[in-house]
């Protein structure tokens, strides 16, 4: 059997994953049901976590939970991996111990080097170039709240960072628009933008990005591991604030998503999170719902 990871979006076809969006809103029916459904048990996730993470972590453990099995939270600074045992030794260890892992951690060639080695399949929980999971969820919610997002516009608002690389990937997989606003100097891989080809426009001017968007999403200006530039970037994303006033110039029905953690006062005005076009909670809990279908499509 081919063992399937997923370390970006696009190890999924439009197919799959427009089949994992639904069922992760069947899942999220059955849990509302209290259905017990438990196609994983006695199946365990190692999950290791070189970043901090509450989302992440809880939706896994949870799902993991709910599904029958259980999950182990392994951290560098109480595994041999933190003393400098071999990430292609880890995860052979680890393939003959537990069913799946997942991992977060900085460098993304890291965990495409313990896919490579790994006989069970490895997931991307957030490194600095992507963050798959969020997006499976942040789809999920477009979907569930407003319908396809096949033909909308899309608009992220700040860093070119991981979770816009997973935008970008997400854009070319469910054929949508994406536009981008940036301050220069900070845009997402070029790699990535000549990939999407014309459905990705990258603006230096958030008014202008965010006009007619059906769905806008921001994140923090300092992604985890840029903390000592988090003076400069605040200075440089200052006019990249998402604000009731910039969702204005949005579509009426437009919806307003953030991964979080979110920093009230930077990328998003006080208000913004308690404002009717945020969805940021159903988003937050939907990690748990369509990290299931995945678990679900990757171990049965
Ligand atoms: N959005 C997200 O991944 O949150 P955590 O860092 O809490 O896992
Ligand atoms: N871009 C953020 C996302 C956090 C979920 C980070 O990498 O820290």
């Amino acid at each position: 059997m081919n063992i399937r990871h997923f370390l970006t979006l696009k190890d999924l076809s439009p197919q799959e994953l427009k089949q994992l969006i639904a069922r992760a809103q069947e899942l999220k029916a059955m849990h509302r049901r209290r259905e017990i459904y438990e196609p994983l048990k006695n199946r365990v996730l190692g999950m290791i976590f070189e970043k901090s993470s509450t989302r992440t972590r809880v939706s896994f453990e949870a799902g993991m939970i709910q599904f029958g099995g259980g999950a182990i939270f392994l951290s560098p600074r109480d595994t041999q991996l933190g003393r400098g045992e071999p990430i292609e030794d880890t995860s052979r260890v680890l393939s003959g111990m537990v069913d799946a892992v997942m991992i977060r951690t900085f460098d993304h060639a890291a965990v495409e080097r313990f896919a490579e080695y790994s006989s069970i399949p490895v997931i991307n929980g957030l490194t600095d170039d992507h963050h798959p999971c969020q997006l499976l969820a942040d789809m999920q919610t477009y979907a569930e709240l407003r319908g396809d997002i096949q033909g909308k516009i899309a608009c992220w608002v700040g860093d070119g960072n991981n979770m816009c690389h997973s935008y970008i990937e997400a854009a070319e997989l469910l054929d949508f628009t994406l536009h981008i606003a940036c301050p220069e100097g900070y845009e997402p891989s070029a790699e990535l933008l000549a990939q999407a080809g014309d459905r990705v426009k990258v603006f230096y001017d958030a008014k202008a990005a965010v006009a007619g968007s059906h769905l806008v999403s921001t994140d923090v200006w300092a992604s985890m591991g840029q903390e000592e530039e988090a003076r400069q970037r605040k200075a440089a994303f200052a006019a990249f604030q998402v604000t009731p006033a910039l969702m204005d110039l949005a579509d009426k029905d437009a919806l307003f998503l953030h991964c979080l953690p979110a920093h009230r006062g930077e990328e998003i005005s006080e208000d913004m999170i308690d404002d009717p076009r945020a969805d940021v909670f159903v988003q937050a809990a939907n990690r748990l719902h369509a990290q299931k279908a995945l678990l679900e499509f990757l171990l049965t």
